[in-house]
C-alpha cells in the first residue's frame, strides 16, 4: 500500500510469477505479446491433465470444457466490463475483425459511410475497409496530428453524417502509445446513430478499462497482450449482437455469442485466459471483494507504475541528441517509438538483442500511422513498450544500449 493508501505494485513479486522472465533478457517487447506468468500455464496443463471434452455432450469431460468456456466470458467481462453473454471468444483480434466486419457490412447499404483512423492498427482498419469496397460504402479518415501524434476529437464533427453507420478507433496505438479521447468520438458517432468498434487491444493491459464508459458498442481485447494465452474477444451488449447474422455453419449454434465463435474452441487456452484475469486482479488489488473491484484497483497501481518507470525511460532517450522520438500525445500508454541517427531500426534491435533487451523494430502493423509519420518505406521505428513486470534494471539496460550504439554525446 503508498502513502496515498492507494495499492502499489510489489514488481519483485510479479516478476517472480513469470518464469520466462528467468531467462536475463529485458522483455520490452510487452506490445508484441506478454509472458506467460505460472498460474496461467498451470490453469492451461491442468486442463489437459484432466481430461476435456467437445462442448454439449453429457459426460463430465465435456462438462469441464464448457464451464471452462463460461468460466472465461466471466473474466473477460470482469476484465473490461461487460456482460459474459455478449462475450465473443476467438483466436486474435484480426480475426474477429473480419468476423465483425462481414456480419455489420451486410447491413450496409451503398452510399453509407464509415469511418476509420490513422491512428489504428491494420486489423481495425483494413476489414472494414475491405467490407466497405465490397459494400459501396463510403471510407471517411481520421487524421493523426503528425506532430503530436494526437487523433483529435473535433474532426469527427465533420467526418460524421447521418450516413455514418461505424466508426472504427482504437483506445490506444500501438507504437506510440496515443490513448485519443475515444467517449468524445463514440458519443460524436452515437449522436448521428452510428455504431462504435474500439480496438482495446493495446489499451487493455495499461490500465482500467469501462466499456460502456468508452461508448464502446464492441471492444477488442486480446489475452496475449494481458499475460494470457493466443485469444481474442469482442466484448457487446448482448442485445445488439442478436441484430446481426454473422456467416455461421447450419448445425452450428445460432445463439449469442456462440453464434459468432467457429468451430471447435481451444479450451485448455481458455481456461488460461480466466487465470490471467486472476493474476491481474491479484497483481495490486485488494486480497477480497468482486473480482470487477480488484481488477480496477490493480489495473489503476498498473497504470500508475507504468507512468512513473516510463518517465524514466523517456527522460534517458531525451538526454540522447542521436534519438528522435515519435509521438507525444497528452494522454499515452508507455510505449516509446524511436530512432537513432544514422541506424537501421532493425540494426538497432540486433544491437539491444546482443545486449539482451527485446524491442521491436519496423511499423507493428501501424500501417497508416507509420506512413503518415513518414517512416513505413523506411523500416519504421524502434518500440520500447513496458507493462507491469518490467523494471528500473530493463530500463537502464535499454538506455545503455542505445547510448552505446548512438555514440558520443554531441
Ligand atoms: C492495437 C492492436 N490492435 C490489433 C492487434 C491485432 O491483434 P491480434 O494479434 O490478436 O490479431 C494488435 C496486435 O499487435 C494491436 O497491437
Amino acid at each position: 500500500m503508498g502513502d496515498s493508501g492507494r495499492m502499489t505494485l510489489d514488481v519483485a513479486a510479479v516478476r517472480a510469477a513469470y518464469p520466462a522472465l528467468r531467462d536475463g533478457y529485458a522483455y520490452l517487447d510487452g506490445a508484441a505479446g506478454t509472458q506467460v506468468p505460472t498460474p496461467v500455464i498451470d490453469a492451461i496443463a491442468s486442463a489437459y491433465r484432466t481430461g476435456i471434452g467437445n462442448s454439449g455432450g453429457p459426460f463430465p469431460a465435456s462438462h469441464r470444457s464448457d464451464a471452462i468456456t463460461e468460466g472465461a466470458r466471466l473474466a473477460v467481462a470482469d476484465l473490461v466490463g461487460g456482460d459474459p453473454a455478449g462475450v465473443v471468444l476467438g483466436p486474435n483480434t484480426t480475426t474477429l475483425v473480419y468476423r465483425f466486419a462481414q456480419a455489420l457490412a451486410a447491413t450496409w447499404r451503398p452510399g453509407d459511410e464509415i469511418v476509420v483512423s490513422q491512428l489504428d492498427h491494420d486489423a481495425n482498419v483494413r476489414p472494414w475497409v475491405q467490407a466497405a469496397a465490397r459494400a459501396q460504402v463510403t471510407v471517411r479518415w481520421a487524421e493523426v496530428d503528425p506532430s503530436t501524434g494526437e487523433l483529435p476529437a473535433e474532426q469527427y464533427d465533420t467526418l460524421l453524417g447521418e450516413r455514418t453507420r461505424l466508426v472504427a478507433v482504437t483506445a490506444a496505438s500501438n507504437i506510440i502509445g496515443t490513448r485519443p479521447d475515444v467517449a468524445a468520438i463514440t458519443a460524436k458517432a452515437h449522436a448521428v446513430g452510428a455504431l462504435t468498434f474500439v480496438d482495446g487491444v493495446h489499451a487493455t493491459p495499461h490500465g482500467p478499462v469501462d466499456r460502456v464508459a468508452l461508448g464502446a458498442d464492441f471492444y477488442a481485447t486480446s489475452a496475449y497482450k494481458w499475460s494470457g494465452p493466443h485469444i481474442g474477444a469482442v466484448i457487446a451488449d448482448p442485445a445488439l449482437l442478436e441484430t446481426l447474422r454473422p456467416d455461421k455453419l447450419l448445425p452450428s449454434s445460432n445463439d449469442v455469442p456462440q453464434r459468432f465463435e467457429t468451430g471447435t474452441a481451444p479450451f485448455a487456452d481458455l481456461a488460461g485466459v480466466t487465470a490471467a484475469v486472476d493474476h491481474l486482479a491479484a497483481l495490486a488489488g485488494p486480497a477480497t471483494g468482486a473480482r470487477r473491484e480488484r481488477l480496477l484497483a490493480s489495473m489503476a497501481a498498473v497504470e500508475s507504475y507504468e507512468r512513473e518507470l516510463f518517465g524514466v525511460l523517456l527522460r534517458g532517450l531525451e538526454e540522447i541528441p542521436q534519438i528522435t522520438l515519435y509521438g507525444k500525445a497528452a494522454q499515452r500508454t508507455a510505449t516509446a517509438y524511436f530512432r537513432v541517427a544514422g541506424h537501421a531500426p532493425r540494426e538497432v534491435a540486433e544491437h539491444l538483442a546482443g545486449r539482451g533487451v527485446n524491442v521491436w523494430h519496423g511499423h507493428s502493423y501501424a500501417w497508416e500511422l507509420t506512413g503518415a509519420l513518414g517512416l513505413r518505406d523506411s523500416g519504421g521505428a524502434v518500440r520500447a513498450g513496458l507493462v507491469h513486470y518490467n523494471n528500473r534494471a530493463d530500463v537502464d539496460r535499454l538506455l545503455a544500449g542505445v547510448a552505446e550504439l548512438a555514440g558520443p554525446k554531441g
